[in-house]
């Protein structure tokens, strides 16, 4: 899109100079029919940042320019990354922006031969300070409710560095319109701050509701690289701020069947991962909880810790991992620090984030002993505002009409 001022310069020229004419005739502002879907996915670090855009259909000498504050301009070219599920060709395209300096704000537009899309801005993050927004499972039926809550997150912390989805982005993980209506819900915000995907089981759900490989997710996300052969873009870590970030997949039962070995693979990535960081704060995200819980009805079923407590809580001492934040349960739990899978003074702390769709499961779990602040019942929606310095980080869970549930402080 050309400025105001440009305009009035060109016309001037444009009877004096027919060759810049028909420059000027070459150009076209892409609309929603050219382009459509442009979002940022978080990099291995802050001065990385990977733009991913859709072309209705294949585009010609895709690129992503980037502008920065003094006006200087970058051209990053964009890689072709198509891909068909559920029947539906997606001409999709990805560029890495690189060299990012931290506090500096820029634009960036996307290229095509003779089209420009608008210029849109962002921010890249302080070394030393994050906000995060986060939000737990957003799978629905009507994503009209994750639109809300997202919208009115990002409204009211509109400093944000990223966005967490902590997994079941969608009710079903093949369904191409609801991969659509999940990214139309986060207009305004995903083309400004970059996502932090968390991979949920709902995620590799076929149409048929039979368990597959998440292809839909995979392909939609290219997270940064985990050196993994087989499960490329499963787990992932990152730096932003004075965190350092690790991406979990708990979904070792549904890929089991297919590929085996995420579980121990996802193990000792782990442990190499976490040791080889020197932030301040290390953070997991994962998408199943650790606790178990009674439910009503089923007395065979015991309180005490997951499936996925088991695998990875002992990992998690050992390592000294600060925060734990989890999901599946589609209600908010703060359980407070635990450690030897007990109520302890100092170790890991652990939140479960609550619910960010319309699939809610009223009055199903049996409080847990080691639950120390539980969200008003029934449920809505709710999302997590996280801000982190190298010193201390605050944690605080809204309700999606921005009621306060909890608030968190955590000292190094
Ligand atoms: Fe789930």
């Amino acid at each position: 899109m050309i400025g105001g001022a440009a305009l009035a310069a060109s016309s001037a020229l444009e009877g004096c100079f027919p060759a810049y004419r028909e420059a000027k005739e070459k150009l076209k502002t892409l609309s929603e029919g050219d382009v459509k879907l442009t979002r940022q996915l978080v990099g291995k670090n802050p001065a990385e940042r990977v733009v991913l855009f859709e072309g209705a259909d294949k585009l010609e000498n895709p690129a992503v320019e980037l502008k920065k504050a003094s006006g200087e301009t970058q051209k990053f070219s964009a890689d072709y990354a198509p891909f068909t599920d559920d029947n539906s060709l997606r001409h999709q395209y990805q560029a890495t922006l690189t060299g990012l300096k931290e506090e500096e704000t820029y634009e960036y537009r996307l290229l095509t031969k003779g089209g420009e899309g608008e210029w849109l801005k962002f921010k890249a993050p302080s070394k030393d300070k994050l906000v995060a927004l986060i939000f737990p499972d957003s799978q629905s039926a009507d994503y009209s409710c994750w639109e809300k809550v997202a919208q009115k997150a990002y409204k009211e912390n509109n400093d944000a560095n990223l966005y967490v989805n902590m997994g079941d982005l969608v009710d079903n993980g093949e369904d191409h319109t609801q991969w659509e209506a999940w990214f139309r819900a986060l207009r305004g915000i995903e083309e400004h701050i970059p996502l932090a995907p968390v991979l949920g089981n709902h995620e590799c759900y076929d149409n048929n509701w039979e368990v597959r490989l998440p292809n839909a997710y995979i392909n939609y996300f290219p997270t940064p690289d985990n050196g993994s052969e087989n499960f490329k873009r499963y787990y992932y870590s990152f730096d932003m701020g004075p965190c350092h970030f690790m991406v979990l997949s708990t979904e070792w039962d549904e890929t089991k069947d297919f590929k085996e070995g995420l579980l121990e693979e996802e193990q000792a990535w782990l442990k190499n991962d976490a040791n080889a960081s020197q932030k301040p704060w290390k953070v997991v995200l994962m998408h199943r909880d650790v606790l178990q819980y009674r439910i009503h009805n089923r007395p065979e079923r015991k309180e005490g810790i997951s499936d996925a407590g088991s695998h990875f809580m002992p990992i998690f001492d050992e390592l000294n991992i600060d925060i734990v934040f989890t999901a599946h349960l589609h209600t908010y739990r703060n359980r407070g620090v635990i450690k030897n899978m007990d109520r302890a003074q100092r170790g890991p702390y652990y939140i479960l984030t609550g619910v960010a769709g319309d699939v809610r499961y009223p009055n199903l779990w049996i409080d847990h002993a080691l639950d120390i602040k539980i969200a008003p019942q029934p449920e809505t929606d709710n999302f997590l505002v996280m801000r982190a310095d190298a010193k201390t980080v605050n944690i605080k869970c809204y309700k999606d009409d921005g009621v306060l549930i909890d608030d968190v402080t955590i000292n190094k």
